[in-house]
């Protein structure tokens, strides 16, 4: 696929197929993660990869989904939930450029799942204590973010900002997600 068609179309996604992801697919994923830049070339950050079907699961009320909108529309329901997730980790004695280093393996992560067509959702609000429990997370690595991963079950487009920030599901229930003008973001002299 095209890098910026990639970039445009890789949205956050919150209702998934239920046909299961390869591991090969998230194996290729996570392999160029671990690649990535990282400050210091530290390589701080570690993953685990959840396709166990008790599990994935087990992570589904660990999650909190859509912020901005009402529960019945935005968290997916028991037959829309992802299929997969992947916890990142980083390790407790890292520097000050992980959060860094974690916005650039996500960002590997997801685009590389989209481009075999598989969605995802980057989730920050996790029950961490229960999540780290459930994935036997060792001592020295503290858990971060989780990422939900599915075939997508809906659309969602980008459109200009017209009152506020909010994302909305439209009257098809896909996703409308309003983004700054360029002019507002960027300057260039
Ligand atoms: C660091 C980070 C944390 C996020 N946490 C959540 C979350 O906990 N729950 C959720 O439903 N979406 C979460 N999202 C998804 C954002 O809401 C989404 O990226 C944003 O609305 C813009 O939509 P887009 O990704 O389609 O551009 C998170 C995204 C990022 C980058």
């Amino acid at each position: 696929m095209d890098l910026k068609k990639l970039y445009e179309e890789c949205r956050t996604f919150r209702r998934f197929k239920q046909d299961e992801i390869s591991k090969a697919d998230i194996t290729e994923a996570l392999d160029m993660a671990r690649i990535s830049s990282c400050g210091m070339n530290a390589q701080k950050l570690r993953y685990i990869a959840v396709l166990n079907k008790d599990t994935v699961a087990k992570m589904q009320p660990l999650v909190k989904w859509a912020g901005f909108l009402p529960k019945e529309l935005g968290t997916p329901k028991e037959n829309e939930c992802p299929t997969a997730y992947i916890a990142v980790l980083k390790s407790k004695d890292a520097g000050a450029f992980i959060d860094v280093d974690l916005g650039i393996a996500t960002n590997t992560i997801v685009t590389m799942l989209y481009s075999k067509g598989i969605g995802s959702c980057i989730l920050g609000s996790v029950n961490v204590a229960e999540a780290e429990k459930l994935l036997e997370v060792p001592e020295d690595l503290s858990l971060r973010l989780v990422i939900g991963i599915g075939y997508p079950d809906h659309k969602s487009s980008i459109t200009e900002v017209t009152d506020d920030l909010k994302y909305r599901m439209d009257e098809n229930r896909d996703y409308v997600v309003p983004k700054l003008d360029f002019d507002k973001v960027v300057k260039i002299i």
